[in-house]
């Protein structure tokens, strides 16, 4: 096959982002974190100091974003994952980021694309669909090790607390909610490693290839 798309949806924390890299490393695809288009919004917006409540501001600022210049590491902070998911419910910033996200999925030879409305709205033809999922407190756990680990300190309450809030926001928006796509395969990483989840969705690309 000439092009491929996988799309991979899921809540926050759930393990989306590391289960896609290893698939586009996997099979040769290109790989974008559709998150961080949201992210570099928002970030875009703070550093101009421009306001948040205008969706024809956000929109022209999300129109000039380049994918090929996502740095996550400055788009990693908490309270940019925040703003993002405010400015995520503007269907003009929304139309913007996935005219982009469209392009790159079919830049050949394809690529795994993960986010919250990859197989519903970015790629609903994409062959195969992946909802990755887990429980919010072992989310809210993953979350909590990752920073003590990195050496931070953290408050395992509210950090439940966020996940809770933001799958709320994200799953009661009007434009694209949070929500598998019909044909979806579900993934509950709950009591999965990331070895047996990458396992787990490696037969069911295989099954699609
Ligand atoms: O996945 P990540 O935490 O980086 O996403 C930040 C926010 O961007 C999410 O909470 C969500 O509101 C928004 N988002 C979205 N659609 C996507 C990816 C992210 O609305 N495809």
């Amino acid at each position: 096959q000439t092009h491929f798309v996988i799309a991979v949806d899921g809540p926050a924390a759930a393990g989306k982002g590391t289960l896609s890299r290893k698939l586009a490393h996997h099979y040769g695809l290109g790989h974008l974190d559709t998150g961080l288009t949201y992210r570099a919004t928002a970030k875009a917006l703070v550093d101009r100091g421009l306001p948040f409540d205008d969706e024809a501001v956000a929109a022209a600022v999300a129109a000039e974003l380049d994918l090929g210049h996502l740095d996550r590491s400055v788009l990693s902070a908490h309270e940019i994952g925040e703003a993002a998911s405010r400015i995520a419910v503007m269907p003009g910033v929304r139309r913007a980021l996935v005219e982009a996200q469209r392009r790159f999925a079919l830049t050949p030879p394809g690529a795994v694309l993960d986010g919250r409305d990859i197989g519903t709205v970015v790629c609903p033809d994409a062959p195969v669909k992946l909802y990755v999922t887990a429980s919010p407190e072992s989310r809210a756990r993953r979350r909590y090790d990752e920073i003590i680990a990195g050496g931070g300190t953290a408050d395992l309450g509210a950090i439940l607390a966020d996940i809770e809030k933001r799958d709320q926001r994200d799953s009661s928006r009007a434009d694209s909610p949070l929500r598998p796509a019909a044909d979806a395969h579900l993934l509950d990483t709950t009591e999965m490693g990331i070895e047996a989840a990458f396992e787990a969705a490696r037969v069911l690309v295989d099954a699609a290839l």
